[in-house]
């Protein structure tokens, strides 16, 4: 879950410099410690240590360094603590070599242990710097480095995207991509590659996204592919993105997270008109003829995903399981031709989804991939795709990700159960009717509520605990609140459906535990309201996101609300979310943290 990036410049550049600000693009990816290695005058300058790069900057001084081509790293622990010695750039022997790496090399243990017996001396804990040392043992005198690189590929299993440079060969950057995401920025006398797309954006908006098994290298002018050992065309794979630098940039806020709360009325409506309803008439048809329809996804792509099984279950009475990514295992044998699979994940690389894809397919069954990046691998091995339009999310937590994944998918369980006529034509357009005015009902309420939202974190901020608690689409929005707090507040937060909460949490339940309620559907108000009464009788401090129809209500029960619009409980779940969004951003920046980078996470989790 590491970033990796790589530039090869014509002239000299203040290339480290250019090299810091690619990886503070990519800082979401992980951020406990970061180098940067440089050719020079035909020598390596290596600098990295523990630490975010910004605090590295000023102590390495990576601005400082000017070169041609350079790699740089920014890291997301798993074999090895952080430290300045594990962090990237790896070296070989006799500093010839530097390697940046994201992913997991399995079979480091026997490569070192080999490569140590023949007398290479290792520095570091972590797995990738076998590669830096198989590089250096097949380069013979008069081989290619290419050659010597791609043996040394040959032999690593697990998953990789590798950045190298050689003093041998110091024009060049070699790379090689399996499962790990890796893209070549393609530019005018540079090129680049590059982790993720915000990270070349300042530099080229046109991108190349490699496969699996393609190895290669850049030069400033020059781009060779190569798969199986054959060179591969790569000219009609450049896509132009339409991304730009200032939307991966924080453009005045004080952090991404809240940008991109505020950005959501905006994502609503660019997903809204990037929808085709062709493409999604044709998802619906497949979706109609299929036995049984799985959902999967990771963290907030999994609550989307619970969203959609309850208004597929529901309105279109489909037969709908669905699971966490990384559990798919337990379905196998229940998948055959006739089943498909919706693969929700925003970045489209999270490695859990993408296992879970691979696995159906194998047993036969069309994949539908919902994702926010063109060309990412899970839309890529998926049959048929629909993009979200939020534009690059760049806060480790999802918000607006999260709010275009539903829309996207209501729309597509909405079509499914009037196709197949079990919702009327005139209940059809009223609620997407209602969908179309989800751009403007969020922009009043993140209006409306924010600085409501901000006097509940001054309550928040000294909690150890919280509960969310919600009944029907409330219970996948619970969720996804309680798990906001809990990645960027560092609360314990859980959630249940608020039936649940009577056989055990409740348990847990003294004075001034806060106790969250979402009230989206007429249904279960009345239920709701026992709930509270429950939770009050504990003198629990109950919070409720309730229809402003009911807000007298909730408001002569709880200690505090924030009224909602009177919609459709079908549509709820988009503008209910944002409040607790705002909550949990408001809480963690009150407690002193960084919202944008919360300890231990990275957005894109590419390691099993
Ligand atoms: C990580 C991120 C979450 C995200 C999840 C799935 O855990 O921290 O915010 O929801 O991965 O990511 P995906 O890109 O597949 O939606």
């Amino acid at each position: 879950m590491c970033g990796i990036v790589g530039i090869a410049c014509l002239e000299i550049e203040n290339i480290g410099k250019m090299i810091r600000r690619c990886l503070e693009r990519l800082e979401y990816r992980g951020y406990d410690s970061a180098g940067i290695a440089v050719i020079k005058n035909g020598t390596l300058i290596v600098r990295k240590g523990r630490g975010k790069i910004a605090e590295l900057n000023k102590r390495l001084k990576f601005d400082e360094i000017y070169g041609k081509v350079g790699i740089g790293h920014t890291r997301w622990a798993t074999h090895g603590k952080p430290s300045d010695e594990n962090a990237h750039p790896h070296t070989d022997c006799r500093d010839m070599i530097a390697v940046v790496h994201n992913g997991i090399i399995s079979n480091y243990l026997e490569l070192r242990e080999k490569l140590e017996s023949t007398g290479h001396v290792f520095r570091s804990e972590t797995d990738t710097e076998v590669i830096a040392h198989l590089v250096e043992e097949h380069l013979r005198p008069g081989s290619e480095p290419l050659d010597a690189f791609r043996m040394a590929v040959s032999e690593l299993c697990g998953t990789y995207a590798i950045g190298l440079i050689t003093v041998l060969d110091p024009s060049k950057i070699f790379f090689a991509r399996m499962t790990s995401p890796l893209i070549i920025g393609v530019g005018e006398g540079m090129n680049m590659i590059a982790s993720d797309i915000p990270a070349v954006l300042e530099y080229t908006n046109r991108v190349i996204v490699l496969k699996d098994g393609e190895i290669g290298y850049i030069t400033p002018t020059e781009i060779y592919i190569e798969r199986e050992g054959r060179p591969v065309s790569w000219k009609e794979r450049v896509r132009v993105i339409s991304w730009s630098v200032d939307m991966a940039s924080k453009g005045g806020y004080p952090h991404f997270m809240l940008k991109e709360i505020h950005e959501q009325p905006l994502a609503l409506s660019n997903t809204l008109s990037g929808i085709e309803m062709e493409n999604i008439r044709n998802i619906c048809s497949l979706l109609a003829k299929s036995d049984r329809i799985f959902i999967t996804g990771a963290g907030t792509s999994y609550h989307a995903g619970l969203v959609c099984d309850y208004v597929l279950t529901e309105l279109a009475g489909a037969d709908v399981t669905t699971f966490i990514a990384s559990e798919y295992r337990k379905y196998i044998n229940a998948v055959d031709e006739r089943s498909v699979l919706i693969a929700i994940s925003q970045s489209g690389e999270t490695i859990d989804t993408l296992m879970a894809v691979r696995a159906f397919k194998e047993r036969g069954c069309r994949v539908i991939a919902v994702s926010n990046v063109v060309d990412s691998t899970i839309p890529r091995e998926s049959d048929m795709v629909v993009y979200t339009r939020a534009g690059p999310e760049i806060g480790v937590a999802a918000t607006k990700t999260f709010t275009t994944q539903i829309m996207v998918l209501t729309i597509m369980s909405l079509t499914l159960a009037y196709m197949i006529e079990r919702l009327r034509e005139a209940e059809y357009r009223e609620l997407i009717r209602q969908i179309r005015e989800l751009p403007t009902v969020t922009e009043s309420i993140i209006r409306m509520h924010e600085a409501r939202c901000m006097i509940l974190a001054r309550y928040m901020k000294n909690r150890a605990n919280a509960f969310y608690l919600g009944r029907g689409l409330g219970v996948p929005i619970a969720m996804e609140g309680a798990l906001k707090l809990k990645e960027i507040a560092y609360i314990h937060a859980e959630a249940y459906p608020a039936g649940e909460s009577k056989h055990g949490p409740i348990a847990l339940v003294e004075r001034d535990f806060p106790v969250f309620f979402v009230v989206l559907d007429d249904y279960y108000v009345e239920a709701i309201v026992g709930n509270v009464m429950e939770m009050r009788a504990r003198d629990a401090y109950t919070i409720a996101l309730a229809p402003r129809k009911y807000i007298y209500k909730f408001a002569k029960l709880c200690d505090y609300v924030i009224d909602m619009p009177n919609i459709d409980y079908r549509i709820a779940p988009i503008p209910y979310i944002v409040p607790l969004q705002l909550v949990a951003y408001y809480t963690s920046v009150m407690r002193g943290l960084d919202p944008d980078k919360p300890r231990n996470l990275a957005k894109t989790v590419t390691v099993e």
